[in-house]
């Protein structure tokens, strides 16, 4: 029985919700980690469009439990804002969804205190999503947060509210910032969320232990990218949670034991959204043809996602951090009329080759990227569900990043819908989906 972590390997927007979307027809149970609903996972079936944010993307297959697990932070109001859109659409969300009671909660004034941080002038800024996510997790570690079950206490949460309150009340007037939240008006409306979230609360790491032991089948859902990972990203560039491999294990209360493979999802060029140094960025006519065609405008802000190219030197530092079984490569077709494609396959600093990633964020700001070109393929390869029906060129390209990153390619994704994918048979990725 294989229970798998499907994660980014870059800096997110990877195509992760297509990839779980589709790889969880072969699993029981979806389980988000990390994050919340900074992440936007999109998702096309058919003329249907979904953008998942905090709900795991497995809630679309019928009968997969989609669990919300103990990392994640939830803002309840961005969470019954998304269920009630998929119900709309026809899903049994209430039915299919179990949150953690150790999920943190995510409050307005979390989000107060990350605008703040940001408009600080002697401060660079992150470029954050702005939905209180980093504010939340410095409240989990602080030990101060406020979780699942104690929302769903209400003589708990009230004692444990208005202290949090209290506290950020204080930072917004020390620095000056506009409150005009109304704290009583406030506690009321989540103690209306903690009703109508209450009958999906439950203990998920005892779920997924007793899922497991029956034989049922778990597929971890990372959000993100491990290049945001709160440890071994870009610090500080970084989102506030783990998202590398070993957060599914802390963020869903499961064993390392328990996990039978890694797979890592990476775009066949690379993207990024908010500030941060970004090696292969290319700031010409061709990475603006690569935002068109991959139409790389962020599902969460909407804002304009820097493109640049495949980096070898970065993916595989992601797959040390993970421990990639497999690759799952996608957005091939987006690169279909280039006539060369760049590949960084080296990093130089002071025009010395390095080894690694530099963890000083001014030496990766310095980063010279050695470049080999490889030639297109100027064909189209949208609808392509067969590796040897992909040009040769194109298939070159994947030989050469597998052989780059000393990771298989199991799988190529050559459009946004399930079947405009390829599953290279005989790999990794096919035997762990079973
Ligand atoms: P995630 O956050 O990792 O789930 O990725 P996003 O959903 O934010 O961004 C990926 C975008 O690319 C989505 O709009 C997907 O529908 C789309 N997409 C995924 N795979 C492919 C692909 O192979 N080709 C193309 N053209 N689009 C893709
Ligand atoms: P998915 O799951 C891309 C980025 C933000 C910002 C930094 C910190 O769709 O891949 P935060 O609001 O998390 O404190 O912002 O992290 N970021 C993402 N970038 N995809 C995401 O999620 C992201 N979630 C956060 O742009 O640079
Ligand atoms: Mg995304």
């Amino acid at each position: 029985m294989s229970n798998i972590i499907v994660l980014g390997a870059q800096w997110g927007d990877e195509g992760k919700g297509k990839m779980v979307d589709l790889f969880s027809e072969r699993f029981d149970i979806v389980t988000r980690y990390q994050g919340g609903h900074n992440a936007g996972h999109t998702v096309y079936i058919g003329e249907q469009k979904f953008v998942l944010k905090l709900i795991p993307s497995g809630i679309l297959r019928p009968g997969v439990q989609a669990v919300i697990a103990n990392g994640v932070v939830i803002d309840p109001a961005a969470l019954l804002d998304e269920i009630a859109t998929l119900e709309k659409a026809g899903l049994p969300v209430f039915d299919q969804l179990r949150i953690s009671d150790r999920a943190h909660v995510i409050f307005p004034f979390h989000r107060i205190v990350e605008k703040m941080s940001e408009a600080r002038t002697d401060r660079t800024a992150i470029g954050t999503t702005s939905r209180g996510i980093g504010p939340c997790y410095e409240d989990k570690i602080g030990r101060r947060g406020i979780r699942i079950a104690d929302l769903c206490d209400r003589e708990i949460f009230r004692s444990l509210f208005t202290a949090l309150a209290e506290d950020k009340k204080t930072v917004a007037d020390a620095f000056g910032i506009p409150w005009e939240l109304d704290v009583a008006a406030l506690r009321e409306q989540y103690e209306g969320f903690a009703e109508r979230i209450r009958p999906m609360v439950c203990d998920t790491s005892l779920l997924l232990a007793k899922a497991m032991k029956g034989g049922r089948r778990v597929l971890f859902e990372g959000a993100q990218g491990t290049m945001l990972d709160i440890d071994h990203g870009t610090y500080p560039f970084v989102t506030s949670s783990s998202a590398a491999a070993g957060g599914a294990c802390t963020g869903a209360g499961v064993a390392p034991t328990k996990i039978n493979g890694v797979i890592g999802v990476s775009k066949a060029y690379i993207t990024r959204v908010g500030g941060g140094p970004f090696p292969t960025e290319d700031h010409t006519a061709v990475g603006e043809q690569i935002r068109k065609a991959g139409k790389e405008f962020g599902a969460v802000t909407g804002r304009p996602r820097r493109c640049g190219w495949f980096d070898v030197p970065l993916l595989q530092y992601t797959a040390i951090v993970n421990g990639f079984d497999s690759l799952v490569i996608t957005k091939m077709d987006v690169l279909d009329e280039l006539a060369e494609i760049p590949v960084c396959v080296g990093y130089k600093v002071n025009g010395q080759l390095i080894e690694g990633m530099p963890a000083a964020n001014d030496v990766v700001e310095r980063i010279e990227a050695v470049y080999e070109t490889l030639p297109g393929w100027q064909t189209v390869t949208r609808g392509t569900t067969r590796l040897e029906d992909l040009p040769a060129a194109a298939r070159n390209y994947l030989d050469f990043l597998a052989a780059q990153t000393g990771v298989e390619v199991g799988c190529v994704s050559v459009g946004p819908e399930r079947n405009e994918t390829i599953i290279v048979p005989g790999s990794k990725l096919e035997k762990l989906l079973g």
